[in-house]
This record gives C-alpha cells, sequence and structure tokens, in this order.
C-alpha cells in the first residue's frame, strides 16, 4: 500500500491536463513532491495514461476500471490493461462515473487479484458505510455537489468526513478514508488531517490553477503541518 498521508490528483479529462499538457503537469508536481516527504498520487486520462506513468516516478492511478476480464467488451477498461500502461492502482465509482455496488465489488475484487490499489468513491456517510465492506485500499469521501467549487469538504461538510471516518473505523478500520471536493489550499488539507482523514484527493485545485506549482506546494505543506 502507497505510504499515508497522501495527496492524489486527478487530471479528469480537462484539457489542461491532456496530452502534451499531462506531462507538463506531471513534471511540475513531480518537482514539488520530491521536496517533501509525503506521498503524491496522479490520475491522469485513461487516453494518456500510459504515456504519463512512463514518464514519471511519482504512483499513477486509472480513473476508472470496468468490472470485467479481458475478452469480448468493447470500449471497456479491465484492470489488465491500466496495470500493463504502468497504473498502482484505480479509482473506482467517481461521481463522475459511478456504478451499480455489484460492479464496485468485482472491479474491486478484479483489481486486488492484479495486485493494484483501489480509490473507491463515495457520495455520503451511508455509502462510504457500504464500500467500506468491500474492502478497497481507500475511500475517497466526495459530496458531490461540492466538486469543482471553490469550497472544500473539510470546510463546508466537516460532518461528512469525520462520519465516514467513523463509519469506516466500525465496519472495515484497514480501509484509509481520503476526502475530496473543493479542495484548494492549504487549510484544507490541514482541516482534512484534523477530522481524521488519510489524505485528499483533488482535481480543478492543481490542473486549472494558475500557477499549479504554487498551489501544489502549499497543499504538501498543509501536510507537514499536520504531523
Ligand atoms: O476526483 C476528484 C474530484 O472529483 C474533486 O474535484 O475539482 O473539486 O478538486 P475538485
Amino acid at each position: 500500500m502507497l505510504r499515508t498521508p497522501l495527496i492524489a490528483v486527478s487530471y479528469k479529462v480537462y484539457s489542461e491536463g491532456m496530452g502534451e499538457k499531462a506531462l507538463r503537469l506531471t513534471k511540475i508536481i513531480e518537482k514539488v513532491a520530491k521536496d517533501f516527504d509525503h506521498t503524491v498520487a496522479i490520475i491522469p486520462n485513461l487516453v494518456d495514461l500510459r504515456m504519463v506513468a512512463e514518464n514519471t516516478e511519482l504512483p499513477v492511478f486509472a480513473q476508472h476500471i470496468d468490472p470485467y476480464s479481458p475478452g469480448s467488451h468493447t470500449g471497456s477498461i479491465t484492470a489488465e490493461m491500466i496495470k500493463d500502461a504502468g497504473a498502482v492502482g484505480t479509482m473506482i465509482n467517481h461521481s463522475e462515473k459511478r456504478m451499480i455496488l455489484a460492479d464496485i465489488d468485482a472491479a474491486i475484487k478484479r483489481a486486488k487479484d492484479l495486485g493494484l490499489e483501489t480509490m473507491v468513491c463515495t457520495n455520503n456517510v451511508d455509502v462510504t458505510g457500504a464500500v467500506a465492506a468491500l474492502g478497497p485500499t481507500y475511500v475517497a469521501i466526495e459530496p458531490p455537489e461540492l466538486i469543482g467549487g471553490d469550497i472544500s469538504v473539510s470546510t463546508a461538510k466537516p460532518e461528512v468526513v469525520s462520519g465516514s471516518v467513523e463509519v469506516v473505523k466500525r465496519i472495515n478500520p484497514e480501509v484509509k478514508v481520503l476526502c475530496g471536493a473543493g479542495v484548494k489550499k492549504k487549510e484544507d488539507v490541514t482541516k482534512a488531517m484534523e477530522l481524521g482523514a488519510s489524505g485528499v484527493l483533488l482535481a480543478s485545485g492543481i490542473v486549472k490553477a494558475k500557477d499549479p506549482e504554487k498551489v501544489m506546494r502549499s497543499l504538501l505543506e498543509g501536510l507537514d503541518d499536520s504531523l
């Protein structure tokens, strides 16, 4: 398992994090990460996954897998494909790519069988509890209404973060809780850590930032401050 605390940066399918720009952004994140003793994972779009993974030392996650084995599933993404492309894990069930519970379970199992980590996104405390029972590496709680906004989950809905930490402790304490949505600054990270999270997941705060290097540095300083 990657060492926590962890900052995971998703490039979603933003044009600012695509193709050559994905590589440029990755180099910026990598450079800043080297100045700190924390884990930074990146989550490029699925088409850029192999190219990015081949050009970075940062751990790379996929944004999604389907619950299928290799075979006749046109247009699908298998755990084998992302592993071969260089990913160490995958996000599953992002709010922008929701799955039914049975498929989340199957996708986690397929990823685990290949030694991949799983970061399953959840939208509230109840869903966090249900997903924790499936035994992913991480749950990432993200209230959908806060995604892409300027107010972080740790400020707008602290009870959702602490409630998720609580429920996971009860149901499956081995699972690490990340939180995301609206994370953009140092205080968002320190607050998340105070609430019991093992790290944060973010996208627009870095990918769409005017100065991603500065933001990345301040988020990592936030982790420093919380230890
Ligand atoms: O995948 C992380 C994401 O949903 C959070 O997005 O833009 O609010 O950091 P953002």
